[in-house]
């Protein structure tokens, strides 16, 4: 049935599951590319396909400014206007408020911003964001919250997080378990504060989500205190619903909160990276542009079987990096895409078999010192 999730396996506090979506099963734990303005930049959803993603992402704010929801509504949905028939997640915008929008007002309403593109004026409200993801006929749409900035004093993440929390309940109200297909997830909140992740993961997951993000990490912390507070986040979350965790992150982060119980991962680095050149590999990062591979016809990454690495040269790779050359941000985003997702599919194999220590030890020697 849609909204169901499975456990198949575990291993320690680490899971292999399948959630159950309109759109189809996601196995966990699984990696979401990020296709903001429903593309994910550069690829076509064959390309999507190829790599193996079983679900991406859209984001509420950029697509209710342009082309608008009704507009993508009166033209069957996201799935129908952007020829993706997997699952897809949307995030609330509240994120996207906080972070790309000038001018921003907090009220209980809600939450009044000015658009990036042209200056107008808009507001978002708990309600008003749901209408809008029922617009686009996401999948797994999210709540309203308020992602407090990296710095917060207990006072103002304590404020945040009571409006955070009547935010979520206000859109458990507006949409009932089950309506359209499309499930709700709520964010935990709660800043850098050991007592206030608590109280919200009280809260939220009293609420019947049918699954639950862990939001306001990856805003600046470092690696250590962000794995500080995963740890003592994760396991605050019902076992038997999905969790995920926004935004992040890094290869070794994502195996930090698999290792932690996550299910669910997003992150802009693969695409946003590939764009400017550095690519994942199973040796670590490299940055094309270096000098070293102007002549270097070895594949990118001879352990990848992406269409890049099956087909082009380092050498080639760089002179369309130099060169500013599209075709470079499409290359070079398959291969990182695609990465992030082998490292998922593997976190699976791996639980599935028991050895996911020992498949996270090894992306700890290749990445530890590139990352620090
Ligand atoms: N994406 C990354 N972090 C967050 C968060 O805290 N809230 C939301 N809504 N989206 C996010
Ligand atoms: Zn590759």
């Amino acid at each position: 049935m849609i909204g169901d999730f499975s456990i198949h396996a575990t291993d320690g506090q680490a899971r292999l599951g399948e959630l159950h979506t309109a759109h189809g099963i996601v196995r966990t734990p699984a990696f979401m590319p990020v296709g903001t303005v429903g593309t994910v930049k550069s690829l076509c959803p064959q390309d999507l396909r190829d790599a193996g993603s079983q679900i991406i992402l859209g984001n509420t704010y950029h697509l209710y400014l342009r082309p608008g929801d009704e507009l993508v509504a009166r033209r069957g949905g996201l799935h129908r206007f952007m020829r993706w028939d997997g699952p897809i997640l949307t995030d609330s915008g509240g994120f996207q408020v906080f972070s790309l929008s000038g001018l921003r007002k907090l009220t209980p309403d809600g939450v009044e911003f000015r658009s990036h593109i042209d200056g107008s004026k808009h507001l978002f409200t708990p309600e008003k964001v749901l209408d809008i993801q029922r617009n686009l006929g996401s999948d797994v749409m999210m709540v309203l919250d308020e992602c407090v900035p990296y710095g917060a004093d207990h006072a103002y993440t304590l404020k945040s997080l009571d409006l955070t929390h009547a935010w979520a309940a206000r859109s458990r109200e507006n949409h009932a378990p089950g309506r359209n297909g499309q499930l709700l997830f709520g964010i935990v909140q709660g800043g850098f504060f050991k007592d206030l992740r608590e109280r919200s993961a009280e809260a939220v997951c009293s609420m019947d989500f049918e699954g639950h993000a862990i939001g306001g990490l990856s805003v600046g912390e470092s690696t250590a205190e962000m794995y500080d507070l995963l740890a003592h986040t994760a396991p605050l979350l019902p076992a038997h619903k999905p969790r995920y965790l926004m935004g992040v992150g890094k290869p070794l982060d994502i195996l930090e909160g698999i290792e932690h119980g996550v299910d669910m991962f997003d992150c802009v680095l693969p695409t946003r990276n590939a764009r400017n050149g550095t690519l994942y590999t199973s040796q670590g990062q490299v940055n094309i542009k270096r000098a070293q591979y102007r002549e270097d016809d070895e594949p990118l990454d001879p352990a990848c079987s992406c269409y890049t690495c099956r087909n082009f040269s380092r050498a080639y790779l760089r002179h369309l990096y130099v060169a500013k050359e599209l075709l470079s941000y499409r290359l070079n985003t398959i291969h990182n895409v695609r990465f992030f997702l082998d490292l998922a599919a593997g976190a699976r194999e791996a639980v599935a078999h028991g050895r996911f220590e020992v498949y996270k030890a090894r992306f700890r020697e290749i990445f530890q010192p590139a990352e620090a």
